[in-house]
């Protein structure tokens, strides 16, 4: 899965990327909203082996995200296939994780737009969901600046979570894919 937008492009993992990825998932910034938060280098290199096997058996995957200009490594984004844990599944999910550094400069806009852009020309998908923590502002205002939708019936529990804990509460966006793509 090759995915090229104006300053990004979006490709399969490297071994390059093992290093710097663990350290984006070592940041307990970037993993405020994730249970349980950070990660440590094997579990990221277990993740990253995970995301190569999804995208060997399915032909989409969550990726690695580069800088054109400079060949910076920005984060990880992309579909993955979730199963009946997610209320209504199977579904495909978007996701993303960007370096802090990262924050703020439009790249996950311009990554996960380009992202739902392939899903529906490329793969033929209908729907693409996200899901995140209900307190996960930022992701909740990528999700609607793409277009997604919520609806308050779908908001979920992640059952994975302690009760008590507020990352619990989940919230369910879907997209579908819009006319002129089909
Ligand atoms: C969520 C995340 C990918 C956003 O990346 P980003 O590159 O900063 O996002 P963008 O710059 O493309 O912004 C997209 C939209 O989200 C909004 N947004 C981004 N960060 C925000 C924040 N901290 N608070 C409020 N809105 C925010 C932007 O304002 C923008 O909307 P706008 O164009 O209407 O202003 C990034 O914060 C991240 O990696 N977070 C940690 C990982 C994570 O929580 N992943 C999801 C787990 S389910």
């Amino acid at each position: 899965m090759f995915i090229e937008t104006p300053r990004l492009v979006l490709r399969p993992w490297a071994e390059r990327d093992i290093e710097a990825f663990a350290l984006v998932n070592a940041d307990p910034e970037v993993r405020r909203y994730y249970y349980p938060a950070i990660l440590t280098p094997a579990e990221t290199c277990t993740m990253l082996a995970e995301c190569d096997r999804h995208l060997q058996t399915h032909g989409f995957g969550f990726v690695a995200v580069e800088r054109k200009e400079d060949g910076a490594f920005i984060g990880g984004l992309g579909l993955s296939s979730t199963g009946d844990e997610i209320p209504g599944g199977p579904h495909v999910e978007i996701g993303w994780i960007l370096g802090r550094e990262h924050w703020r400069k439009g790249y996950a806009f311009e990554a996960a737009s380009a992202c739902l852009a392939y899903a529906w020309s490329t793969l033929g998908l209908l729907q693409v969901i996200g899901y995140t923590s209900s307190i996960n502002t930022p992701s909740r205002a990528l999700m609607q600046r793409l277009g997604m939708r919520s609806d308050p019936q779908e908001d979920f529990l992640d059952v994975t979570v302690p009760e008590g804990n507020p990352l619990r509460p989940h919230v369910l966006y879907r997209i579908d894919r819009p006319t002129q793509a089909i």
